[in-house]
């Protein structure tokens, strides 16, 4: 489904298998991009760009049996603004049961500047090729590559070109990660408010994280009434990446507060899908990354261990079972005090008096500042090294 009459409704569009895939290193297997796909449709991503058909082979057979398995989600495949990318694209998405084709030109005049064309010649270009993508597929979308670094001027003009030629979907791909989010929420409500024929189109936002600001800038954007934002899992893709799934989709779920637009996403399959994707990518995710990283629901200190015995909602905004995970892990180490170490011993199966508490506290303090973190089986040897050998 991408058209919905609801005005509160984000689309998330999943690019993890082609903006993703083209980070340097990160190049997945047949099987392995088939796998993911699955994950992203069963989680109700509701348009997964399968890749790039032109590209190669093994991206043409990918997207292909990606669009055969596809349950839910509109498939879509990426082209530049030439014919036979556009039609080597439709070849490949036309087996889905939602196909789209992506077609996209740099606008920017660093990117005018490459194929050499000037305003007008590219002007004609994106009307041939939008208009020759709408004759194959229903479902369009384009983009203007680099619109962020793109003059106002020609940027509404080549946006109105696109509607007018039959694209149901524009995406504003802040391709440098260049913009701010004041900038991206103004330049969606502008383009909206100015181009003709805007309001029968869905307007996307694509961000890319070089100053860490994809995720607001994104959600920025949703404010100015986008309403599709592009993303991928782990924030994979090239230089720093892109705007990551799970933190605009968990934010918008935390946040419904002040922020009330809301996904289709399933967010407890969030972390089983970071999980795969780390691991075929071959790109680990950073033990404090956002929603999915190893340390996101960990907690050491005595004092967030405390509270977090008391009431998790002292340290935490999220429950660990909205992502997928059963619980918090309180991380045993030398910031650790005495009542989660009883909380551990409790859960280890040892009830302790304050004596013996005591005793095994002082013992737990010592190995702790020997070691970076106190596991179970350290715990337990400490308790039976202190056991009566009677
Ligand atoms: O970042 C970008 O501009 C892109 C386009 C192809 C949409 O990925
Ligand atoms: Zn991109």
């Amino acid at each position: 489904m991408t058209q919905t009459t609801d005005k509160n409704r984000v689309l998330i569009f999943d690019t993890t298998l082609r903006d993703g895939e083209q980070s340097p290193g990160a190049t997945m297997t047949h099987a392995e991009k088939l796998e993911i796909a699955a994950l992203l449709d069963e989680m109700g991503v509701d348009i997964i760009e399968a890749g790039f058909p032109i590209a190669s082979e093994g991206d043409f057979k990918a997207v292909s049996e990606i669009a055969k398995n596809s349950v839910n989600s509109v498939i879509c495949g990426l082209a530049r603004a030439q014919l036979p990318d556009i039609d080597r694209c439709w070849e490949a998405v036309k087996h889905a049961a939602q196909p789209r084709i992506h077609t996209f030109i740099g606008t920017s005049p660093l990117h005018r500047a490459i194929p050499n064309l000037s305003q007008d010649e590219m002007a004609e270009r994106i009307h041939e090729t939008v208009t020759h993508a709408r004759n194959l597929c229903d479902n369009v979308q384009w983009s203007p590559m680099d619109a962020t670094r793109t003059e106002w001027d020609y940027l509404a003009r080549v946006v109105e070109i696109a509607i007018k030629a039959g694209a149901s979907t524009i995406n504003i791909p802040d391709t440098v990660g260049y913009t701010a989010p004041v900038e991206s929420a103004e330049l969606i409500r502008r383009l909206i408010a100015e181009v003709p024929g805007a309001d029968e189109v869905i307007f996307a936002t694509h961000c890319h994280n070089d100053l860490g600001m994809a995720t607001a800038n994104s959600l920025a954007a949703v404010a100015g009434g986008a309403r599709q934002i592009e993303c991928t899992i782990n924030g994979l893709g090239e230089r720093a990446g892109n705007t990551a799934l799970e933190e605009v989709v968990m934010a918008l779920k935390v946040r419904h507060d002040i922020m009330p637009w809301h996904t289709n996403v399933d967010t407890t399959k969030i972390m089983n899908i970071s999980r795969r994707v780390a691991t075929v990518s071959g790109f680990p995710v950073q033990f404090n990354k956002a929603v999915v990283g190893k340390n996101a629901f960990a907690h050491e200190s005595g004092i967030h261990q405390d509270g977090m015995l008391k009431n998790v909602e002292t340290f935490e905004i999220m429950r660990p079972e909205d992502v997928g995970l059963t619980e918090s892990n309180l991380v045993m180490g030398k910031h650790s005090g005495r009542a989660a170490l009883r909380d551990k011993l409790k859960h280890l199966g040892f009830e302790v008096g304050e004596n013996q508490l005591k005793d095994v506290f002082v013992r737990f303090k010592e190995l702790a500042d020997r070691k970076k973190e106190v596991y179970d089986d350290d715990i337990v040897a400490l308790m039976r090294a202190g056991e009566d050998p009677e």
